[in-house]
């Protein structure tokens, strides 16, 4: 049997693909694995009684029954969920926008494979194009969604040093380059790994470079506002028309339900929902039919900033605490956590790789992920930084939280030694 490029590139031992299988063994087996590396949002209580409750409101109504488990959307997805998403984004934002401003997708990860796909890779005039990713490191499910090889060009960031062993990365607009090999600049804001939250200047910034070159601006706000909100500083939402925003349910606590929200153009939102019809028919009905009130009556914002936001930023103060007690006299720097669900360590200098220390921590029945995966579309293997950060969640069990930190301590400390 003889696979495509396409086929091959998904059976390959990419290094993610590889990492995944890894964390996917270590967790499978009999010891009790301190799980801080995964993308699992925690499970909190009010969000999951507010959903309890929609659900066996959904299952007590025949007709919202059937429109839950019976019958395919539209390929641009549940129409009454769209249409009230665009009402409550008008009304909060003023962005004009109508229902064929938005399609619904089965989780934003295949947001981003669609949307990658459209404005990169090969041309129909055969020229080929690339995502431009003005800052790694950068969400590592990137990484791997190009149909076709070289598929990213990235830039180092600039590093402000703050106060109390903390940093900040910035896009180096000096150095940042769009050539016409660009299709597309995407940014995570939040970022996953980092927790960054690149300023609204910055947004604004790259924003107008894409207006300016003529190819979307894609903006990952899967951690971001309205909702989930899980930003613990200054941003504000921001839509501009050759803007393409991506937002998600899974956040919200809804990642089994596959929901992702793209909002964009016409155009665009004609041609995602083309797609959609020859990959899936039609995106699920799940996460819009388990989410409608809550955007119906505006309750999904106020669930996040109220419930949501203080949930994780209170987790995030709690571990930069016990990482400072924990790494005390090694050269550690956290990146100052401002959002998403991470925090992201560099081990200044430290004599072994973040990968040999992931080894090692797995070892010792703690995974994380070597810092190592998040910098695609970077090819300077000899810029250290790749293999001195780790990216750790903090959003599982308090007592475990601990004792992982503990473990990472000492580890780290062995590692400069
Ligand atoms: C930055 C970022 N974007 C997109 C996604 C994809 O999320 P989903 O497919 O669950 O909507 C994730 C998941 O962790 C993420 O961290």
């Amino acid at each position: 049997m003889k696979l495509s490029a396409f086929g091959k590139k998904f059976t390959s031992e990419s290094g993610i693909l590889k990492l995944m299988d890894d964390l996917g063994n270590a967790l499978a087996g009999d010891k009790d694995m301190i799980m801080m590396g995964g993308g699992n949002p925690g499970h909190v209580p009010e969000i999951e009684d507010a959903l309890k409750k929609r659900l066996e409101k959904i299952v007590l109504n025949h007709d919202q029954f059937r429109r839950l488990t019976g019958i395919y959307d539209p390929p641009q997805g549940e129409k009454e969920f769209v249409k009230e998403l665009a009402s409550m984004l008008n009304k909060e934002f003023s962005w004009n926008l109508t229902e064929k401003n938005i399609a619904l997708t089965n989780g934003s990860q295949s947001s981003f494979f669609l949307l990658f796909n459209m404005f990169a890779g090969q041309m129909e005039d055969s020229t080929k194009k690339k995502v431009l990713l003005p800052l790694a490191p950068e969400y590592i499910g990137y990484a791997d969604a190009g149909l076709c090889d070289d598929f990213f060009v990235s830039f180092k960031p600039k590093i402000d040093f703050l106060e109390n062993r903390t940093f900040k990365y910035r896009v180096d607009f000096d150095s940042l380059e769009i050539t016409d090999e660009v299709g597309a600049i995407c940014v995570s804001r939040p970022t996953n790994p980092t927790g960054n939250v690149i300023t609204d200047e910055e947004v604004k910034k790259l924003c107008e470079l894409a207006q300016k070159h003529d190819i979307p601006f894609i903006l990952d706000n899967a951690y971001g506002t309205p909702f989930p909100d899980i930003i613990f500083t200054q941003a504000k939402p921001f839509f501009e028309k050759n803007m393409i925003l991506c937002m998600s349910l899974s956040k919200f606590g809804l990642p089994a339900a596959r929901t992702g929200i793209i909002i964009a153009d016409e155009e665009i939102i004609k041609a995602v929902s083309g797609i959609n019809a020859i990959v899936n028919l039609a995106p699920g009905s799940f996460g819009p039919m388990m989410a409608l009130d809550l955007i119906k009556n505006n309750e999904i914002n106020a669930f996040s900033t109220n419930v949501i936001k203080p949930y994780y930023h209170n987790k995030a103060k709690a571990a930069v605490e016990l990482f400072h007690k924990e790494l005390e006299g090694t050269n550690y720097y956290i990146h100052k956590p401002e959002g998403a669900i991470f925090l992201w360590l560099w081990f200044k200098d430290l004599k072994i790789t973040t990968y040999e220390l992931y080894e090692r921590l797995k070892d010792r029945g703690v995974i994380v992920v070597p810092g190592k995966y998040f910098f695609p579309g970077i090819n300077d293997e000899s810029w250290v930084h790749r293999n001195e950060c780790i990216r750790v969640t903090y959003s599982q069990e308090v007592e475990k939280v601990k004792k992982g930190i503990k473990i990472i301590g000492e580890e780290v400390r062995k590692g400069y030694y």
